[in-house]
C-alpha cells in the first residue's frame, strides 16, 4: 500500500480527473501536540507509532490560494516571496501535489501567520490548508476525516489541523492507515492560553522526520515511549473533560520533556533546545514553586508554547513581555 493507493481508494472516480474551478483558497490552523506524535510505524503513510493530542491555535496557520495555470510546473509565493522552484520546500510541496494531478500546475500564493520550519507545526497547517484547497479546486466534497487522511500523507501531524480546539489523532490499526486520522473533542476550554515564546525563526537543521527515524532505530530510552503516551492521553483527556488545569499542564509538560529525554538518548544525540530555551524552562519551574499555575511544552523546535490560564495573562505578560498569547477558543 502506498500513497497513491491511498489517494485512489478516497477519491474513487474522482481520482486525476481535472479541477472544475480556477481558483480555491482554505484556512487551516497550526496546531500544537499536548501529547506527541513521536516515531512511526509506517513512513511512507506517516502512520503513528502511538495516538497523540492537540490544541489547534485559532486564527495562527496557513491560508492557501490555489490557482490553476498553463505553464508546465508550479509555482509559489511564501509570505509574499518567490520560492526556488529547487529548493526542498518546493520540491516537497509539488510531489505532494503529483499525487493528486494528471497534467494540471499550480500557482500557490501561501500566507502564513506563524513562523516556518521553527517547530510551530508550520507544515502541519500548510497540508491541511492544501488539502483543503484542493477540496475545493476539485469540487471533491470530501469529510473532514477524508481530508484529514489525506493531510497525513503531507505532515502526520497535519491530520490534526482539520479542527479548531482539542482533537486526536486515534493511532490506527489498518495497514492502509484508513482509521488513522484525526477527530475533534466536543469539549470547550474558553479560558486555556496558550503563550508562544519565540527564541529563533531559523529553519531547523534536522526534520522531524529524520529525527524520529534517528530516535527510533537508537535511542534506548524509546521503547518506554509507547507506554508514557498511554498514560499521558488518559490524563489529558480527563483533565479536559474536568477542567482540570494543573493536571492538562504537568501532563503535556512531562510528555514533552520525555519526547526530547528520547532523542538526547539517540546516538547522534538530537538536541532542539537553545540555551534561551533551558533559561525559559528554569523561569517557568522557578514561577510555578513561587505558586504561579504555568506549564509549557516543546516541539521539534527551540520554541517554547506556555500553558496558562486567562486570569493569569497580566502576570504572564510581565514575566515574558515579548510572549504572543493566544485564547485557541476564542475566535
Ligand atoms: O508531522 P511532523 O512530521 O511535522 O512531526 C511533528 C512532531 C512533533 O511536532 C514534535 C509532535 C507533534 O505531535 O506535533
Amino acid at each position: 500500500m502506498n500513497k497513491s493507493d491511498v489517494i485512489k481508494h478516497i477519491l474513487g472516480e474522482r481520482y486525476l480527473l481535472p479541477p472544475v474551478h480556477q481558483t480555491a483558497t482554505a484556512f487551516a490552523p497550526t496546531n500544537i501536540a499536548l501529547v506527541k506524535y513521536w516515531g512511526k510505524r509506517n513512513s511512507e503513510l506517516n502512520l503513528p507509532m502511538t495516538s497523540s493530542l492537540s490544541i489547534s491555535l485559532a486564527d495562527k496557520g496557513a491560508e492557501v490560494t490555489l490557482s490553476v495555470h498553463d505553464k508546465t510546473h508550479d509555482s509559489i509565493m511564501l509570505n509574499n516571496q518567490s520560492i526556488d522552484p529547487a529548493s526542498a520546500f518546493a520540491k516537497r510541496f509539488s510531489q505532494f501535489l503529483d499525487g493528486f494531478r494528471k497534467k494540471s500546475y499550480f500557482h500557490a500564493d501561501i500566507h502564513t501567520t506563524i513562523p516556518i520550519a521553527a517547530g510551530l507545526a508550520s507544515s502541519a497547517c500548510g497540508f491541511a490548508s492544501l488539502v483543503c484547497a484542493l477540496n475545493k479546486l476539485y469540487d471533491w466534497n470530501l469529510s473532514l476525516t477524508s481530508l484529514s487522511i489525506l493531510a497525513r500523507l503531507g505532515s502526520g501531524s497535519a491530520c490534526r489541523s482539520l479542527w479548531q480546539g482539542f482533537v486526536e489523532w486515534h493511532e490506527g490499526s489498518c495497514v492502509d492507515g484508513m482509521d488513522s486520522h484525526g477527530k475533534v473533542l466536543a469539549e470547550q476550554w474558553p479560558e486555556l492560553c496558550v503563550g508562544l515564546l519565540i527564541m529563533s525563526t531559523a529553519e531547523k537543521n534536522r526534520s522531524s522526520r529524520e529525527a524520529m527515524q534517528q530516535t527510533v532505530a537508537t535511542s534506548a530510552l524509546y521503547s518506554a515511549w509507547p507506554q508514557k503516551v498511554v498514560h499521558d492521553l488518559g490524563v489529558v483527556k480527563q483533565a479536559i473533560q474536568s477542567h482540570d488545569f494543573s493536571s492538562l499542564g504537568a501532563a503535556a509538560e512531562s510528555n514533552a520533556l520525555t519526547m526530547h529525554a528520547t532523542m538526547l538518548s539517540a546516538w547522534p544525540a538530537i538536541l532542539y533546545s537553545l540555551p534561551d530555551t533551558v533559561f525559559a524552562m528554569q523561569k517557568i519551574w522557578k514561577l510555578r514553586d513561587e505558586g504561579l499555575s504555568i506549564y509549557f511544552t516543546q516541539d521539534a523546535g527551540p520554541n517554547v508554547k506556555l500553558l496558562f490560564l486567562e486570569k493569569d495573562i497580566a502576570v504572564i505578560k510581565n514575566h515574558f513581555p515579548h510572549v504572543e498569547v493566544i485564547k485557541p477558543f476564542q475566535n
